[in-house]
């Protein structure tokens, strides 16, 4: 295990919810003097405004957005070298399963194929750079594991059994990463996180929309009998971790991060009720009369749950944030944040997105 000095990242997907908290903790919470050049397609998931706060004090100094498809090689190979890129974070990806089920095209376009090219041009761009110099993280998830029966749990080397277009993109996106590294000798590392939340997360996923659903009294839908389980993380904890494996640069590893804070969605939704009903002096009980079952996902994976014992003894890794702070957070966040939540709920975070942001 080596320590390397970081210069010019390459984030990708960074006006995403994980990217941008991720943007935000490297340049406020971390040493870094480096630059970082955020590379992102803005599609529906991506907003720019997650990011006003950066640019305001690092923008064309050590902050540098580009508007481009990781898809698209010319123009990746074009700000790799107008960056000098030494190190890339790939967060780009579509996320959301239930769209995956609906429209699979977009996912194996942008989470292989898109990750393909990355690879491509890293291992045309870096032909000449020491491998000392250089490292391609790449950003994954629990479910590519399938789902696990209770009292086991996901290890580094748990076989690959994903069950929806979202994580099965995801897991051939794995697998060419590691091909790279075993083929090519591609410095690589991947990670395999649990369910994020917190600050800047798109109100499709389940805890930023029960949360603004519950604010304004609306239905509360739970799919199937909501036993399934999740393990949730603080986002700011999974940042942390990629932190920390970027700074390690142990090449050709793979970590699993997780919260270690497993939840029935039920009982995660019944929690999130009872705490806004402290918060604005309701009965306990009051918004639970808000949930609704509906129809269940298709090939729902019934639990997820992460053995992150490899990160916390290699590169000594914690989670800071226990649930409870972690959520209180949350929650307080998107009620101090309604013109964020106005503007992407009735589409204006995408209005003023122009040519300017094409590739200069
Ligand atoms: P997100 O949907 O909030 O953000 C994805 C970002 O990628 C958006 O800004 C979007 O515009 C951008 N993007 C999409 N297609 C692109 C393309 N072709 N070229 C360039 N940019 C593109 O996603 P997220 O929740 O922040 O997830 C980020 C990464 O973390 C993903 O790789 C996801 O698989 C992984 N992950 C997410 C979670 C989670 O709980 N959200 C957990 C584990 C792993
Ligand atoms: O496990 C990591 C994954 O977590 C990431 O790789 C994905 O990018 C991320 O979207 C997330 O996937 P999930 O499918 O677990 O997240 P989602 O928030 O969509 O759903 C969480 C659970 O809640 C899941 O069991 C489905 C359920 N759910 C979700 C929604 C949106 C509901 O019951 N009702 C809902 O309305």
């Amino acid at each position: 295990m080596m320590k390397r000095k970081l210069q010019n990242i390459l984030v990708t997907g960074g006006a995403g919810f994980i990217g941008s908290n991720f943007i935000h903790y490297v340049f406020e919470k971390t040493p870094f003097e480096g630059r970082i050049i955020n590379v992102d397609k803005l599609t529906y998931a991506g907003n720019l405004e997650n990011l006003v706060r950066i640019d305001d004090e690092y923008g064309e100094k050590r902050y540098f957005f580009e508007r481009v498809d990781i898809g698209d090689f010319d123009k990746i190979k074009m700000i790799f070298e107008k960056y000098d890129i030494n190190t890339v974070v790939n967060f780009a990806a579509e996320s959301h399963v239930d769209r995956s089920i609906f429209g699979p095209k977009a996912f194996v376009q942008t989470n292989i194929m898109g990750t393909f090219n990355l690879l491509e041009v890293a291992r045309e761009c870096w032909i000449k750079k020491e491998k000392d110099e250089i490292l391609f993280h790449h950003i994954s998830t629990d479910e590519v594991y399938g789902s696990i029966e209770e009292g086991r749990y996901f290890c580094e080397d748990t076989a690959y059994q994903p069950n929806s277009p979202y994580s099965a993109s995801k897991a051939s996106s794995d697998h060419l990463v590691r091909a790279y590294y075993k083929t090519y000798g591609l410095p690589a590392t991947i990670s395999n996180c649990s369910n994020n939340y917190g600050p800047y997360q798109f109100p499709e996923k389940l805890i930023p929309l029960m949360i603004l659903n519950i604010l304004e009294e609306k239905a509360l839908p739970i799919y199937g009998d909501g036993r399934n389980v999740r393990d949730w993380l603080y986002v700011e904890d999974h940042c942390q971790a990629v932190w920390k494996i970027l700074n390690k640069w142990n090449v050709g590893e793979t970590y699993n991060i997780g919260g270690e804070n497993e939840w029935e969605n039920i009982e995660l939704v019944n929690y999130i009720c009872e705490k806004i009903a402290k918060v604005k002096g309701k009965d306990r009980d009051y918004y639970k009369k808000l949930i609704t079952s509906v129809k269940d996902r298709p090939g729902h994976d019934r639990r997820y749950a992460i053995n992150c014992d490899k990160i916390k003894q290699q590169l000594g890794w914690r989670q800071k944030f226990d649930f409870e702070k972690g959520l209180n957070m949350t929650i307080k966040w998107y009620m101090n944040h309604q013109s964020w939540v106005d503007r992407v709920r009735n589409g204006e975070y995408r209005k003023w997105i122009g040519n300017n942001y094409d590739l200069r």
